[in-house]
């Protein structure tokens, strides 16, 4: 015989199990027997000594049906199609206007449907019931089984049970699994010498360490392969890490960081970036638009500036828009639509300083909320301002960017904004396929010129959300923001 090595409870079951000629050992029965008083030992001697093939153990699933809280409700009042039944049984004329007077509102309505399953129908404004002793009998059937409760399921509870799981807070199933376990030929040859209790160590302490006792003592094996519990901890939101890590990039790549509001002018929204004032964009369905401040003021040479540009192209050379510019249009507030109004107004500011800009932060549009759609989102925006800059320089810096977040396969195409000559669509590849993920470009001399820039300026306005999907793998947004617990904790550390 192959010696086995024991755990001390494993020993105490087996030896209890050879001692008592029994074909099925219940839980309590291995409580009594061993002495002990937690079922978790049991299991878990159990399983140790069905690994070994000395016990067997045998499942079973077993369901108990009780009453949840409607349906103790019902055993106290009756249940509703009974009560109805009651109040019909005892008139002359049961119409259902009577009912709708005798019960309230929100039993009257799904009462009527209960009462035409049981067969009652309606005729001319009557209640007909064409089978009383069936629907009583039912009636019957249907409380004994409520009183019943609770009772281990069973196939005769069948029907009840379906009939009482399709109405809301009726009745409770429970699951409990029960073990049975019985000893194997195999241990029943389990010598008995084997199976003396042996003291034996868990943990090593200094004082072991210091004594001999260690020398002669049994230690206790670990076993690295059960499972355990997974620590967890606090950590950031993915999408938080994820804004950290671009922050981290910029900051590398020498940009700095801008952080502005988010209620904003129609003016430094679409105005200063030579959107013309009758743009589709500019239309309900993408911007909301405030009620309170439902405008705010901007000053009189700003909106001068862009009256001219808008109407005839300024001093720029271009012809502009035509048509009137409303000054009145420009002061109106809203929830900005992309966070170009705070890099334009930064320049404003600045005009005649070079400089690297980035900001991470939150914009709003009219969006039906679907798998890739939500009306509040993020943009990754940015802006070099730089004697010399051009386009080059532009996708570069978007490709190091890219590369720098894990995602080395960019490419640009040729796009249109109006505030941009030339502008670009900006497209990583993952998975084989090309997503698109921003916009950029050059901002236009109608642009820049009103605010007395005279170097280039290249500007880029990415989704972060959609650069999150790709990063978390998602192929829907809303995951995001649905505070899962389960799945947040499941996610990489970014
Ligand atoms: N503002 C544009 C958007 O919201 C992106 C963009 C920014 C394009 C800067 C060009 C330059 O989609």
């Amino acid at each position: 015989m192959v010696p086995i090595n024991l755990l001390n409870p494993e020993r105490r079951m087996l030896l209890r199990m050879q001692e008592h000629e029994k074909a099925h050992w219940s839980l309590d029965e291995v409580l009594e027997a061993c002495d002990w008083t937690d079922q978790a030992v049991v299991v878990g001697a159990g399983h140790g000594l069905e690994n070994h093939g000395l016990v067997s153990v045998q499942e079973r699933v077993s369901t108990t049906v009780d009453l949840d809280a409607a349906g103790r409700q019902a055993r106290e009042d009756g249940l509703l199609e009974h009560r109805l039944w009651s109040w019909l049984s005892g008139q002359d004329q049961p119409s259902m206007k009577g009912l709708q007077a005798a019960f309230e509102r929100h039993e009257a309505g799904p009462g009527v449907g209960l009462l035409k399953q049981l067969g009652v129908t309606i005729e001319q404004g009557l209640l007909v019931a064409e089978n009383p002793s069936t629907i009583e009998t039912i009636l019957r059937d249907r409380a004994a089984f409520l009183a019943s409760l609770p009772r281990p399921m069973d196939s005769t509870m069948d029907g009840q049970v379906e009939a009482f799981r399709g109405r809301k807070g009726f009745i409770l199933l429970t699951d409990r699994t029960e073990r049975r376990w019985s000893i194997t030929n195999q241990g029943k040859k389990v010598p008995k010498e084997s199976l003396i209790e042996k003291a034996v160590i868990t943990e090593i302490t200094p004082e072991l360490l210091q004594s001999d006792d260690w020398k002669t003592a049994e230690f206790r094996p670990f076993d690295v392969t059960l499972e355990a519990n997974t620590p967890r901890t606090g950590r950031s939101h993915p999408m938080q890490a994820l804004i950290e890590r671009i922050r981290t990039v910029f900051l590398e790549m020498g940009f700095s960081e801008l952080v502005d509001d988010y209620v904003q002018t129609a003016g430094w929204n679409m105005d200063a970036l030579f959107i013309p004032q009758d743009h589709p964009a500019r239309e309900m369905q993408d911007t909301f638009y405030l009620d309170s401040p439902a405008s705010l003021p901007l000053d009189e040479n700003v909106m001068g500036l862009w009256k001219d540009i808008h109407e005839h192209g300024g001093e720029t050379g271009s012809i502009g828009w035509g048509g009137n510019f409303s000054t009145k249009t420009a002061q109106k507030g809203l929830l900005r639509t992309h966070t170009t109004v705070n890099t334009i107004q930064y320049l404003a500011a600045h005009p005649a300083d070079a400089c690297r800009v980035f900001s991470v932060d939150r914009v709003f549009r009219k969006e039906a909320i679907d798998r890739t759609h939500l009306p509040e989102f993020h943009q990754i925006e940015g802006i070099i301002m730089e004697e010399g800059a051009n386009l080059q320089m532009l996708v570069t810096t978007l490709k190091t960017f890219y590369a720098k977040m894990g995602y080395p396969e960019v490419r640009v195409r040729p796009a249109y904004f109006p505030y941009t000559e030339p502008s670009l669509e900006i497209e990583v590849r993952w998975k084989g396929k090309w997503l698109e993920l921003g916009g950029a470009g050059i901002f236009r001399p109608e642009v820049t010129e009103p605010l007395g820039i005279k170097t280039p300026v290249l500007a880029w306005g990415m989704g972060l959300e959609r650069l999150a999907m790709l990063v978390l793998g998602l192929d829907d947004i809303r995951q995001l923001y649905i505070s899962d617990l389960e799945w947040l904790r499941n996610q990489p550390v970014l």
